[in-house]
């Protein structure tokens, strides 16, 4: 019998980038001779029964290509016995830049020297707060902000003065955050490494001649680029550190050929590396799920 998928994107979000990535996984998985239905976090309704049934479906998928962050919808289908790719928890790993930190210093991985902000039950962080000095001893300007929950570089911030912290705290309010260390050497660039299982299967530059940041959404151009083992490993260790089968890992460039992970991504679209390589990895994770279900 085939298999039989479902492909979850988020009902919510209207950009076509969230459809697109949809249909190259459903694309490369009737390819493979699969049953496969694309569905939002909508069209599945999050029954918690006190039985543990399922009183809703029909039939349940062998598995689901979870491209959102309902975590609530990808535990439940989880508690059903579904096998869901990414699993749950590497998703809210992945979804929180801080949790992914945490998961990346456990595995002993190169990050950036990262602060995390105090919870501050709804009160802003005020830049005359005793604890900011303590930032700025171990920080100099100029450094990152960056929020906890954030895509496409929308999130993070430079901020080069006292000024700009102030601001930047004013906006971020009481959201999650962290301070960090700013690599100068990568200022506008990074690599983006698609892992898929215990291989990088696709990689590129992202260059932006503009900003700070590299995200192609934020204006960075992109080029095919050639992975060292170094590069390879701390991508692979880093999808590894946070339980996710497979992760776009944005890679910075340090001294002294040294290299961070900024980022490790989930539910990376894989589109631009498309376009960029011509390699698509919605094969390689198909044939990951294959590979899953089978042993
Ligand atoms: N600590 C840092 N030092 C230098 N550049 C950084 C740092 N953190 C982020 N950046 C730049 O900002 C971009 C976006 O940051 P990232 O953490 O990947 O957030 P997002 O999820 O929004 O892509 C990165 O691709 C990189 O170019
Ligand atoms: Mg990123």
């Amino acid at each position: 019998m085939a298999l039989y998928g479902w492909i979850i994107y988020n009902g919510f979000l209207k950009s076509d980038k969230f459809v697109d990535f949809a249909e190259m996984l459903q694309e490369a998985a009737l390819e493979r001779g699969h049953e496969a239905e694309i569905k939002t976090n909508v069209d599945v309704l999050n029954v918690l029964h006190h039985d543990g049934s399922n009183p809703i479906y029909d039939r349940l998928p062998d598995y689901v290509l979870f491209t959102d962050k309902d975590i609530y919808l990808a535990n439940t289908l989880e508690r059903l016995g579904v096998n869901v790719f990414n699993r749950s928890r590497a998703i809210e790993v992945s979804d929180d830049k801080i949790k992914t930190y945490e998961h990346l210093a456990a595995f002993r991985l190169p990050i950036p020297l990262t602060i995390v902000a105090p919870k501050t039950f709804g009160q802003p962080l005020h830049v005359r707060h005793p604890y900011i000095r303590q930032v700025l001893d171990q920080l100099s300007f100029p450094f990152i902000v960056k929020e906890a929950f954030g895509s496409f570089g929308e999130q993070v911030h430079l901020v080069h003065d006292e000024d700009e912290l102030a601001n930047c705290l004013e906006k971020i309010g009481s959201s999650p955050f962290v301070f960090q260390e700013f690599i100068e050497e990568s200022r506008g660039v990074d690599l983006r490494l698609q892992v898929v299982g215990e291989e990088v299967v696709a990689s590129m530059k992202r260059i932006s001649e503009t900003d700070f940041r590299a995200n192609v959404t934020a204006g960075g151009r992109m080029e095919p680029y050639e992975p060292n083992e170094w590069e390879k490993r701390l991508a692979v260790q880093a999808t590894k550190a946070i339980g996710a089968h497979f992760a776009g890992v944005d890679l910075l460039f340090g001294k002294d050929g040294e290299r961070y992970i900024c980022e490790v991504n989930s539910n990376a679209h894989i589109r631009n590396l498309y376009d960029c390589t011509n390699i698509d990895a919605s094969y390689d994770i198909i044939k990951l799920v294959e590979r899953e279900l089978k042993s």
